[in-house]
């Protein structure tokens, strides 16, 4: 695996609109380990490929503490229901963080690493990062539909990777973490006929 750089705010990568993946084969997976490898990096919860420069439909996204880890490869938005204003932040799009009204659930049809169909279903949090990372693929940032922008109050260097964190986080009580984070429920989303995303 390999640290991919991430493409910042005025790169006009990330306003274009990615293409389906087609080929499932080894250059695909070393692709997506970078993408993990990146986001743990820099403490994302979650990344789509035009954030490293790749306009493909792929996106992975992380809930620790729910033991959470998806790949999402052609994501489709297929249900959503309900709203509701989050706090967001972007790797893409450093210091800043801004409020997004987003569905409270959504289901998405997608393919694994291995072009297998699996069907995601997601609530509150994990609805609202997977809908941040769906728009990425579309070209669209979430400043595009934030309201309250302003300059993260709680950032973190954006270069101290989550392995080394870990213990800080746990003596200063969490401080590291994003905004939005503390709204995580604790319930799990249902996973329907599928299985988890390969490779974790
Ligand atoms: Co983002």
């Amino acid at each position: 695996m390999a640290l991919r750089q991430i493409r910042q705010y005025g790169d006009d990568i990330l306003q274009k609109k990615a293409k389906p993946v087609q080929v499932f084969d080894s250059v695909l997976h070393r692709l997506i380990d970078d993408m993990w490898e990146t986001c743990l990096e820099y403490d994302g919860l979650g990344m789509a490929a035009p954030q490293i420069g790749m306009l493909r439909q792929i996106i992975v996204i992380e809930m620790e503490e729910e033991d959470i880890k998806y790949e999402l490869i052609n994501p489709v938005l297929v249900e959503s229901s309900g709203n509701e204003v989050k706090t967001e932040a972007c790797l893409s799009v450093p210091n800043k963080q801004g409020d997004v009204d987003r569905p409270m659930y959504i289901k998405i049809e997608a393919v694994d690493r291995y072009g297998e169909p699996y069907i995601v279903e997601a609530d509150d949090l994990l609805a609202a990062a997977l809908c941040h990372e769906m728009d990425h693929l579309e070209g669209i940032l979430f400043l595009d539909k934030a309201t309250n922008i302003k300059d993260r109050v709680d950032e973190d260097d954006g270069r101290r990777s989550r392995r080394n964190k870990k213990d800080k986080n746990n003596k200063q009580n969490k401080k590291g973490q994003k905004p939005g984070k503390k709204d995580a429920k604790k319930q799990k989303p249902k996973l329907q006929g599928g299985k988890r995303a390969a490779g974790r």
